[in-house]
């Protein structure tokens, strides 16, 4: 196996310890839109989306710890700084290059909020995920309230192509049709 692949299936075995039983599929799920968005992302951007929450599995910090939501952006901010120095850790442990290496660290730091086009390209990924997956799993945890709160950050830090990706999303499921289109409308 090679670096690349073997740091790929480090990751994806870190990630069932989080609490959050979509962890490991929306990892997966951010890799494959980064890959829509970007075809020749390289493998500073593709290993970012795969470790971008990956804190979450060794904390086992998630946001249903967060009681009040007006906080949020910190709370992002310090899971992002989290994850960014886990990722670091074990890349510099497979001997990557201090210039892949920095840039992965920029790329889940700046996960959530973005800032520069790469950047970007993973935020809107990571709520295109988000969407297609994670939003009937936030409900049972979180409950309606809060699931609608988060809903709507993860739309409107989107670009404007970014939400008319989610806008073609089509939910199966009746009751979160209903709360995406509260949410975001
Ligand atoms: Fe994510």
């Amino acid at each position: 196996m090679n670096k690349f692949d073997l740091i790929k299936k480090e990751i994806l075995d870190i990630l069932p310890k989080s609490p959050l039983a979509f962890e490991q599929i929306h990892a997966k799920l951010v890799l494959e839109w980064v890959l829509k968005l970007k075809p020749d992302a390289d493998e500073a951007l593709q290993i970012a989306a795969l470790s971008h929450d990956i804190e979450r599995a060794i904390t086992g910090i998630t946001e249903k710890d967060l009681d009040d939501y007006s906080k949020i952006n910190e709370f992002k901010k310090e899971h992002s700084i989290r994850s960014a120095n886990i990722i670091t850790e074990i890349l510099a442990k497979h001997d990557y290059s201090q210039n892949t290496i920095n840039k992965v660290k920029r790329l889940v730091e700046n996960h959530e909020f973005g800032g520069d086009q790469e950047s970007d390209i993973l935020k809107n990924a990571d709520s295109l995920a988000y969407f297609s997956y994670n939003i009937p799993f936030n409900l049972k945890r979180m409950g309606r309230e809060k699931t609608k709160l988060k809903i709507q950050f993860m739309y409107n830090r989107l670009s404007d192509d970014a939400k008319n990706l989610v806008n073609q999303i089509k939910f199966l499921d009746k009751d979160i049709k209903i709360l995406v289109k509260e949410a975001i409308s």
